[in-house]
């Protein structure tokens, strides 16, 4: 069988050209390329997708030879496509940059950052193409383009493109929301619109294919999408970890497909801003055939995408920081998020009991407000010690744990909360607060401490009959918390934000 790395190759005469060509050859030992009659039906749209407009995959580019580029201009200097990760980085297929030849000497040769560029505009006969540079081609460090597997590049550009919304690489735990088999995903490019002899379209095309599942891919089992039936490959032609198969039928049985020139391009699930990459064009035999296309697997890519800052909004980087305080039978946790630039979704934190090894967790939603995130964990004995460490997470994974900290629960108070507030004029309110509890020892008078927000004196009373009387409030917001004190020490309540008096 044989695995069709084709390039462009009626346009692309240059040194990338020759080198992608040689994938060709190198990659497929004693396989030979045939032209093939399956989608040679004349009708000419990705194989049998739809003529679309750019504004539907903001993040696709073209990549171009530059030589060629400068030439003769995008639409003969265009080869493979890409995906903006981030504005600064462009995913595309390992095969689009490397020399195949090179691998046949034990060691792959990349493609020079000057030899390409990157293409922004979707209609490439049109002088309107933003052109933009590479600094850094980086190729999976297990490419093999023997086999076709990691067939994956990051490209790093000097200047970010703008105005271009980047598509979220698929992690592993959205398996089960994006790669499912049987879903629907989109492919686009500007590759040939048949499998032979190949004929390139003016505009990006697009279409709608049907994920397989593994067993289909790379265990030999035949699979139907539609009614129509595609033989899946065999285990030594297609690893299922690396690789995933997809094919389209069209509404009169046209089978749609990637094929020469949409490498490198994705293969989309999802829409708007739940859209993910899922997929990277990388090979087939022929195109629009009776076996599905083959993508590189994001979702076992994270490691490499990660390495290169190509991972889009990634899970957070640094552990947040957790202040642990010991409570009656439970241990407090409190965050504070020391990695901004990747908002936690939510934080998490564990407690080991360090003689039985038990665990106990508490989650906290990330909050809007001035008051930390925290939350309690319970069901702890007073005097054990556990081990307390908390990671923060996002929809796209969590960040390392924080440094474990030891805390012993110990049966100091438990305040009680803060239930109400009435302003009884401009600068006094009266906070009405649940009981305290003293836990065994007996307790001092509780009290209610009010912060202002923009630092400044504390101003603080004691509850009497469920309530505290503070004065002299200023008008900020204030935090307002309830302490109570017994023989083993003090406990303060998660704080309330005190609005500022409404003007009466
Ligand atoms: N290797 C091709 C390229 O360089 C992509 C081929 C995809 N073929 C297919 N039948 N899905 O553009």
């Amino acid at each position: 069988m044989a695995r069709a790395y084709l390039p462009r190759v009626q346009r692309v005469t240059s040194a990338i050209a020759g080198l992608l060509l040689g994938v060709l050859g190198a990659g497929v030992a004693g396989m030979s390329w045939a032209p093939f009659s399956h989608a040679d039906a004349g009708d000419p749209r990705v194989v049998n997708g739809d003529d679309v407009d750019q504004g539907q995959f903001p993040y696709l580019v073209a990549l171009l030879e530059t030589e060629r580029f400068e030439r003769d201009g995008a639409f003969l200097a265009q080869y493979c496509a890409g995906v903006l990760t981030t504005p600064s980085t462009v995913v595309t297929a390992a095969h689009c940059v490397v020399d195949p030849d090179s691998s046949t000497l034990g060691q792959i040769r990349t493609v020079e950052p000057h030899e390409l560029v990157v293409g922004v505009g979707s209609v490439l006969k049109t002088s309107a193409i933003r052109r933009f540079i590479v600094t850094k081609v980086a190729v999976h460090p297990k490419f093999d383009p023997r086999t076709g597997r990691n067939d994956l590049a990051i490209l790093t550009l000097t200047t970010p493109v703008e105005n271009r919304r980047p598509l979220l690489p698929m992690l592993p735990a959205e398996h089960s929301a994006y790669a499912m088999a049987g879903m629907t995903a989109r492919i686009a490019g500007w590759g040939s619109v048949r499998s032979y002899p190949p004929s390139y379209p003016r505009t990006l095309h697009a279409g709608r294919v049907t994920l397989f599942p593994a067993r289909a891919c790379g265990g030999g089992h035949r699979y139907s999408v539609d009614a129509t039936q595609f033989y899946g490959f065999d285990a030594e032609d297609v690893d299922p970890t690396t690789m995933l198969c997809a094919v389209g039928v069209g509404p009169q049985g046209a089978v749609i497909d990637s094929c020469q020139g949409d490498s490198g391009g994705p293969l989309v699930v999802g829409d708007g801003r739940q859209a993910r990459l899922v997929g990277i064009t990388s090979w087939g035999v022929e195109c629009a055939g009776d076996r599905p296309g083959v993508y590189t697997k994001i979702e076992a890519m994270t490691d490499f995408l990660r390495e290169h800052n190509a991972l889009g909004r990634a899970q957070p980087t640094f552990a947040p920081e957790v202040t642990a305080i010991p409570l009656h039978q439970a241990i407090r946790v409190t965050f504070l998020d020391a990695d901004p630039s990747t908002p936690a979704a939510q934080f998490a934190a564990s407690a080991v009991d360090a003689a039985t090894g038990a665990s106990y967790a508490c989650y906290a939603k990330q909050r809007t407000d001035e008051i930390r995130p925290s939350c309690v964990i319970t069901g702890l004995t007073n005097g054990s010690s556990y081990s307390v460490s908390g990671f923060a997470s996002t929809d796209l994974g969590d960040s390392p744990a924080s440094q474990p900290q030891t805390v012993t629960p110990l049966p100091v108070p438990t305040p009680g909360r803060i239930l109400s507030w009435r302003w009884v004029d401009a600068d006094t309110v009266r906070i009405s607060t649940s009981r305290s509890e003293g836990n065994g020892s007996p307790l001092r008078t509780p009290s209610v401490v009010c912060v202002p927000i923009d630092g400044g004196a504390p101003k603080g009373a004691t509850i009497k009959s469920g309530a505290a009387v503070i004065h002299g409030l200023r008008r900020v917001r204030h935090l307002c918390s309830v302490t109570a004190t017994n023989d083993v020490g003090s406990t303060i309540s998660v704080p309330r934000v005190l609005p500022v008096p409404r003007n009466r």
